[in-house]
């Protein structure tokens, strides 16, 4: 009786052991999915002719970034970096046998996703997804809107992953936090301590910082210092034989674990730079303190990594990861340890050009997607599509923690 209720259930379980039992064994990054190019789940085959006609689809233009894991799905951005992104944010199923290549679902629909209406998604690159299951998104691209015709203010907003994406928040950043054209928020993370805040990189070129959300005041404010501009000595270091020579701002973020009665810290990086600065969150908390400017000498240089990184981030045991743009490596440094003792942790030449951005699930596996943005967001070339060429991977590597979101103390 009732095995057809039952059984689902039983292969759901088998289905979850053997699939933490598949990356348990991995000890090193492997890579789980790639891509050569992008293509969605089309309703139609009319509306894909249509998409191709119209040139509102251009494969070659659409990056991948940002993944983040939730229950069975992975989601994934596409930052409108040029022309023919017609989808900026989307999912695709964790346990499907396709690994190449899978096609990417609109998050959390297409109309959620419609280029022009300032409502709903414009271009998107950072999110998070907090331990009750929102998803806070950064529609906050701004950088180029010259090239992909964004017209629409920076927005945070606030995804019920457990409701197949349901709105439940929207908030739209003013000129003054955050430029409508020429503003790029970059990367986010979450502190669920004394109301909810979101800390927000701000990579624009023109008014660089760091963004404070409070949620529960639906308020927002922009710490501005040198140390999240460029470093100009670290410029025009090669990746892939290409000379990186602009000047990237404020890009990585990481926040420290929860440790009883103790404010957390913020870290940050610029990407033209190697210096990771630190930042108590009881400055970044305090509205008042953080319009002056006597904050700025608790600004703390921690140490300079092996070479400039994008994406950084913490798990619950204060392991620092970020990516090594310039030596296709990942470096990992324990915020309780001076940082000399940082190390390499893990280098591909193949698979590691341009680590981006790094999450991890809940089954203590760590996630990085390396996605060569700089073919994106660097190269004036007219881009050829390549359908033989992998160019995003998403790589995993079993570490058996928690992400920052956790406390220190959780196993
Ligand atoms: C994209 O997917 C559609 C099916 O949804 C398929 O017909 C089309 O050939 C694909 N395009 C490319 C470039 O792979
Ligand atoms: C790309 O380069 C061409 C020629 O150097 C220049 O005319 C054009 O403005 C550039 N486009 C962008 C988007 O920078």
């Amino acid at each position: 009786m009732c095995a057809w209720l039952i059984l689902p259930l039983i292969l759901q379980f088998v289905d979850a052991v053997h699939y933490k039992n598949y990356f348990d064994n991995v000890q090193e990054f492997q890579v789980q999915w790639s891509w050569s190019y992008v293509n969605y789940t089309w309703p139609s085959a009319n509306l894909y002719a249509a998409a191709v006609r119209n040139k509102r689809y251009l494969p070659q233009n659409i990056m991948v970034a940002g993944p983040r894991i939730f229950k069975n799905r992975v989601y994934v951005t596409m930052p409108k970096f040029r022309p023919g992104v017609p989808v900026t944010l989307g999912s695709f199923p964790l346990d499907s046998p396709e690994k190449v290549n899978i096609p990417i679902s609109p998050f959390p629909n297409w109309e959620m996703n419609v280029q022009d209406n300032c409502r709903v998604l414009q271009s998107v690159l950072g999110t998070e997804v907090d331990r009750r299951g929102t998803m806070w998104v950064l529609d906050g691209h701004r950088a180029n809107n010259a090239v992909n015709g964004i017209r629409c203010p920076p927005k945070l907003v606030l995804l019920d992953l457990n409701r197949n994406g349901a709105a439940v928040r929207s908030y739209t950043f003013p000129n003054e936090l955050c430029l409508t054209d020429g503003g790029f928020l970059n990367d986010v993370v979450i502190d669920e301590t004394g109301g909810t805040f979101a800390y927000i990189t701000d990579n624009s070129v023109i008014d660089p910082g760091v963004i404070v959300y409070s949620y529960r005041e639906n308020r927002a404010w922009k710490l501005r210092d040198g140390s999240m501009f460029p470093d100009v000595s670290v410029a025009g270091y090669i990746v892939d034989g290409f000379q990186m020579d602009f000047l990237g701002t404020v890009n990585g973020i990481a926040l420290s674990p929860y440790i009883e009665s103790r404010p957390r810290t913020l870290f940050y990086s610029s990407l033209t730079g190697t210096g990771v600065f630190a930042l108590s969150t009881d400055i970044l908390k305090n509205e008042k303190l953080s319009i002056g400017d006597s904050w700025r000498e608790y600004v703390r240089l921690m140490g300079e990594k092996e070479g400039p990184s994008d994406g950084m981030f913490m798990d619950n045991k204060g392991n620092l990861y970020y990516g090594i743009l310039s030596q296709y490596s990942v470096g990992k440094w324990n915020m309780f340890e001076h940082f000399d003792t940082s190390e390499v942790i893990y280098e591909n030449r193949e698979t590691l050009i341009w680590p981006d951005g790094f999450t991890m699930d809940s089954q203590g596996n760590l996630y990085l997607v390396s996605n060569q943005a700089f073919r994106f967001f660097v190269s004036n070339d007219s881009l050829q599509f390549t359908p033989d060429l992998v160019k995003f991977r998403i790589n995993v590597l079993h570490t058996g923690r928690k992400s920052y979101m956790y406390d220190l103390d959780d196993s």
